[in-house]
C-alpha cells in the first residue's frame, strides 16, 4: 500500500498501487488496513466533470483547494478540465507541473507579491482576482501590467444560506466593487467580475440573486466588463440531503444572465466540492468501542474536518455482513484531543465492534486536502476502485465515463 503523508499536501504524491484489487471490500479484505485507506473513483469523478461541463454555459475552472491529489486532478483532466482556479503558488506549481497547457487563474483575493509575480513571470498564469485598490497596485506592480492582463473583481455577497457561508472574509462592498472596475478597465485586456455564494449551496435562487447585484454594479460602474465568474458553491448528495438537480442551477444562472441583460459576457464557473465529492471515501477502522460511540483511526484533524464543528454527516457502511438493526453512532478521532469528535449520527448496524472497518464517503471535497500530522497520525494508504461513490448526485449521472 502505498504511504501518504498529507504534510507535503499539494506535492506530487506517488501513484496508488494499480495492481491492488479494484473494490473496496476486496481492498480491505487484501489489506487488513490499519491506517486509514483512501479509495479514489476516478471515473466518478471525470463523470462528474465531464457532467458539469456539459452542462454549464461556459468556462469550469476546478477549484484546486478542494482536492489536489495528483490522480483527482488526472481524473478531472480526462473528463475535460482544462482550467484551474489556484489560490496560491503552490497549487499553481503543481498545477503547471503536471499539465503544461492547462489555463491557470489565480483566484485568490490576496496574494503575496512572489506568488503574483512567479505565477505571471514562470507560469504562464495571465488572470488575477482582487477585491481592493492595494491589491490591483500589487498586481500591477509584479506584472507590470500589458496587454495579456485578466483582472476580476471578486464582489462580496450578503451571508446566503450555503452549508459553508463564504460571505464574511473575501469581496468588495458594491460601491468599493463599482471604483475598482473602473480603476482595473484601462489595465485589463480582459475585465471580470466573481463571486461565490458560499460552499454546499442548496438554493439555486442564490446565484440568480448574486447575479443580480454582480449586474447592478456593472452598470454603475458604466465601463465594459467581459466576464462573470459565478464561482463554487454547486451541492452534492449528502445523507438526508438532497440537493436539487445540476439543471436547476443552470437553468437559474442562464434565467439570471439573460434578464439582466449579460448575454454578451463570457461566464465561468469554479467548482470544487461538485466535481470531487463522490470521488473519495475512506476505509476507518474501529479502535475501540464506548457503548454508541466509535473510537476509528481517523478524525477531525485528518480527512474528516467536515464531521467535527461543521457537522456534515457522511453516508457510512459497515464492511461485513451484519443482520444488526442501523443504530445512531457517534465517532471520536484518534488524536488526544477531545475535540476531535465527530457527532454524526452514523448509522451502522448495532454490532459494530473493535477490528470492524467502516467505508465513510463524499469524502473527496475538503476531506484529504484537510489533513495534518497532528498527534503523529498522518499515516493513510490510497488505492483507486471501481466501486460507484456510496451516494449519487442528481444530475451528475449523464457525465458517468464510458
Ligand atoms: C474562490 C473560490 N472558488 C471556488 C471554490 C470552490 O467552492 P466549492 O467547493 O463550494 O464549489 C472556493 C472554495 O472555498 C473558493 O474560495
Amino acid at each position: 500500500m502505498t504511504d501518504l503523508r498529507f504534510r507535503g499536501a499539494v506535492a506530487p504524491l506517488r501513484r496508488p498501487d494499480l495492481t491492488l484489487p479494484r473494490s473496496v471490500d476486496a481492498l480491505v479484505a487484501r489489506l487488513r488496513p490499519e491506517a486509514p485507506l483512501h479509495c479514489l473513483r476516478p471515473a466518478a469523478m471525470e463523470g462528474a466533470a465531464r457532467a458539469f461541463l456539459a452542462a454549464f454555459p461556459g468556462e469550469t475552472l476546478y477549484a484546486v483547494k478542494c482536492n489536489p491529489e495528483p490522480a483527482v486532478l488526472r481524473a478531472l483532466w480526462r473528463g475535460g478540465v482544462r482550467r484551474f482556479d489556484c489560490a496560491s503558488e503552490g497549487e499553481v506549481r503543481l498545477v503547471r507541473n503536471m499539465f503544461a497547457e492547462a489555463a491557470i487563474h489565480f483566484m485568490h483575493p490576496v496574494k503575496s507579491r512572489s506568488a503574483i509575480r512567479e505565477a505571471w513571470q514562470r507560469h504562464g498564469v495571465r488572470d488575477f482576482v482582487l477585491d481592493s485598490a492595494e491589491e490591483l497596485a500589487k498586481i500591477l506592480a509584479e506584472t507590470g501590467g500589458g496587454d495579456q492582463l485578466g483582472l476580476v473583481v471578486r464582489l462580496a455577497l450578503p451571508k446566503g444560506g450555503a452549508m459553508y457561508d463564504l460571505s464574511g472574509k473575501f469581496g468588495a462592498t458594491p460601491a468599493d466593487a463599482v471604483a475598482l472596475l473602473r480603476a482595473a478597465r484601462p489595465h485589463a485586456a480582459t475585465l471580470g467580475v466573481s463571486f461565490h455564494v458560499g460552499s454546499q449551496c442548496l438554493d439555486p435562487s442564490a446565484y440568480a440573486r448574486a447575479i443580480a447585484l454582480a449586474a447592478q454594479v456593472i452598470r454603475e460602474a458604466g465601463v465594459t466588463v467581459d466576464l462573470l465568474d459565478v464561482g463554487g458553491g454547486f451541492p452534492v448528495a449528502y445523507p438526508d440531503v438532497v440537493p436539487p438537480p445540476l439543471s436547476a442551477f443552470m437553468a437559474a444562472i442562464r434565467a439570471a444572465v439573460a434578464a439582466e441583460g449579460l448575454s454578451g459576457l463570457e461566464l465561468w464557473a469554479e467548482p470544487g466540492r461538485a466535481l470531487v465529492a463522490g470521488g473519495t471515501s475512506v476505509v476507518l477502522q474501529v479502535q475501540h468501542r464506548r457503548r454508541d460511540t466509535l473510537f476509528v483511526n481517523d478524525g477531525v484533524y485528518g480527512a474528516l474536518s467536515d464531521a467535527g464543528v461543521p457537522g456534515f454527516r457522511f453516508p457510512v457502511r459497515l464492511l461485513r455482513q451484519s443482520d444488526a438493526p442501523l443504530v445512531a453512532f457517534s465517532f471520536f478521532g484518534p488524536t488526544c484531543d477531545s475535540a476531535d469528535h465527530m457527532k454524526g449520527p452514523f448509522l451502522l448496524p448495532a454490532d459494530a465492534a473493535e477490528g470492524d472497518w467502516i467505508e465513510v464517503g463524499q469524502l473527496g471535497a475538503y476531506g484529504a486536502a484537510l489533513r495534518t500530522a497532528f498527534n503523529g497520525f498522518d499515516r493513510a494508504g490510497i488505492a483507486e476502485v471501481a466501486d460507484p461513490p456510496l451516494l449519487e448526485t442528481p444530475g451528475y449521472e449523464l457525465g458517468k465515463a464510458a
